[in-house]
């Protein structure tokens, strides 16, 4: 059942950060098992808290009271975008996504792990096309990667 248009973005305010915490941790657990764990949960907590939402533009996505998706951009790079686990494939992150592209509608750019299928799915039908692949040495968990761009006159 396709639930987005029961789903509401807003920009996360400082009260949003204890449950964009759980989502993200809980969305990364599940999508990502094959991750190495650099950073405690607690230490995750604290990120959203005192970096993310003050450093990134931070939006997200409402259901009823709950919150189920949160999209960071910083400039044009799409730095997070992630979905409470069970919200998959309704549309949802489709909707971020457009949100995205409307305040930065020259370009954006991303970092996913190449193992991370669901995700390449996503946002190559969604006109991103590979810039670099990575081996890994590029960020903290030692995973290779794919640097990522959109612009809308090559999607
Ligand atoms: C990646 C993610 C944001 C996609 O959001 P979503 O709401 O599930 O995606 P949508 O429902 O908007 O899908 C749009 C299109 O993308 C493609 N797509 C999405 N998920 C796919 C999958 N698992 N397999 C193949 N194609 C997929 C399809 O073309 C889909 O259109 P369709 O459903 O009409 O066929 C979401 O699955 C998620 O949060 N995953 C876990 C966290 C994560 O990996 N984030 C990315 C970190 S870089």
């Amino acid at each position: 059942m396709k639930r987005r248009d029961a789903t509401r973005i807003e920009r996360a305010t400082a009260d949003d950060a204890a449950e964009i915490a759980e989502l993200y941790l809980a969305s990364r657990t599940q999508a990502l098992p094959f991750l190495r764990r650099v950073h405690s949960d607690a230490q995750t907590r604290r990120w959203i808290a005192d970096t993310l939402l003050t450093t990134r533009e931070t939006w997200i996505a409402r259901s009823g009271e709950s919150i189920v998706g949160v999209l960071a951009l910083q400039g044009e790079d799409l730095d997070q975008l992630y979905l409470l686990p069970g919200w998959y494939r309704r549309g949802i992150g489709s909707l971020m996504l457009t949100k995205a592209k409307e305040l930065s509608p020259a370009r954006l750019t991303l970092f996913t792990f190449q193992r991370n299928a669901r995700a390449r799915a996503f946002y190559e039908a969604h006109g991103f096309h590979i810039v670099e692949m990575g081996d890994g040495t590029g960020n903290e968990e030692g995973e290779p990667d794919i640097l990522y761009e959109w612009r809308p006159d090559r999607s």
